[in-house]
């Protein structure tokens, strides 16, 4: 490299990516700032990611990088941390604001990836897919039977109650219309008319959908509020026959108690693409089969993946230029 390349790279803002990338994604990031990157995709300790911010002007990180006031105290250059996700219950905002940090995450890209994958767990739990797959594989199929393979629940024209409905939550009653469901949904605020008139969507209270929904999905946020939005008696409301689908957060679910429920057929089955405590899931929920496990995937398809990572690399380069991020969540940070 001659001088002036040099003088030119050394130039460079320092950024941190906290995770890995898709390669051709970090080489054009390469191109305009001084990455320090983890394409190993080790999970930084607290430790390390203090130690990784200090001295970036921008971080991009996930769902496993908890930003709180110990992992900023020793960012004094960091302008922007983008979160590559929509839900951002890993920032502790009050504490990334009070740093005078911007905080943003990827919204709108993802929904109807997560919509489709929310319904896709929904058709595996009612339909005992993922079961009957492991009933063929360990060679349990020994004749076709009329009432001894593994029965399922319908989804056509039975009713479908969302809990969370954000943008992902109207995906889901969009898709489930195209199924002849009835749709009602519980949310913090109801939706304008309009909204539930596209929805065609059903506002009712909690209890309500628990007592009436053959298949109850969930796609809130996790806050400290939300914290077991299903526990004990949530499942104790619905029907022998129902379903729950959690591709909100670990946490919304007081997994033992599902766990119990599901043993006991107090409710018929369970997806899950999130767990408390993840990646460990409650041993309790590995010994059932009324249940469709998946890791944390409702955003994964490659397509999806990269624009989510394209979002956030708008929000971070906005901030180090002293604009607006598209996605900004702490928006009373910003002064231009
Ligand atoms: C992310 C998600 O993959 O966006 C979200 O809220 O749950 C997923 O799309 C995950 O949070 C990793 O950051």
């Amino acid at each position: 490299m001659n001088t002036s390349a040099q003088s030119h790279s050394l130039q460079k803002p320092k950024i941190l990516v906290a995770r890995a990338i898709f390669p051709d994604q970090l080489a054009k990031l390469e191109e305009s700032f001084e990455v320090q990157s983890n394409q190993e995709d080790r999970i930084y300790s607290a430790d390390e990611l203090k130690k990784a911010l200090s001295g970036v002007v921008g971080a991009l990180v996930t769902g496993s990088e908890r930003i709180d006031a110990g992992a900023l105290a020793d960012a004094k250059d960091l302008k922007i941390v983008a979160n590559i996700s929509v839900g951002y219950n890993n920032f502790d905002v009050p504490a990334i604001t009070a740093a005078g940090v911007m905080a943003s995450n990827t919204p709108d890209v993802l929904t109807d990836t997560t919509a489709d994958f929310g319904f896709a767990l929904l058709m595996a739990t009612a339909r005992r897919i993922t079961e009957s797959e492991h009933w063929v594989r360990a060679g349990n199929w020994k004749q076709w039977s009329l009432i001894n393979n593994p029965l399922g629940m319908d989804l056509h024209h039975t009713t479908i109650g969302i809990i969370g409905m954000g943008r992902i939550g109207q995906g889901i009653a969009k898709r489930a219309s195209g199924f002849g469901m009835n749709v009602i949904y519980h949310n913090r605020s109801r939706l304008p008319e309009a909204d539930e008139k596209a929805c065609r969507a059903t506002y009712v209270s909690k209890e309500e959908l628990l007592k009436t929904a053959d298949h109850v999905v969930l796609v809130l946020p996790y806050t400290p509020e939300n914290h077991h939005t299903i526990g004990e008696k949530e499942l104790a409301l619905m029907k022998p026959t129902a379903t729950l689908v959690n591709i909100a957060r670990g946490g919304i679910v007081d997994d033992l108690a599902l766990a119990q429920a599901l043993k006991a057929k107090k409710i018929f089955a369970a997806g899950l693409d999130v767990f408390e405590g993840e990646p460990t899931v409650n041993p309790e929920l590995l010994k059932l089969s009324n249940i469709v496990l998946a890791p944390h995937i409702a955003s994964a398809s490659e397509k999806t993946r990269r624009a989510m990572v394209d979002l956030a690399v708008k929000n971070l380069t906005a901030a180090v230029a002293g604009t607006k991020p598209p996605s900004l969540i702490n928006t009373e940070l910003f002064k231009g």
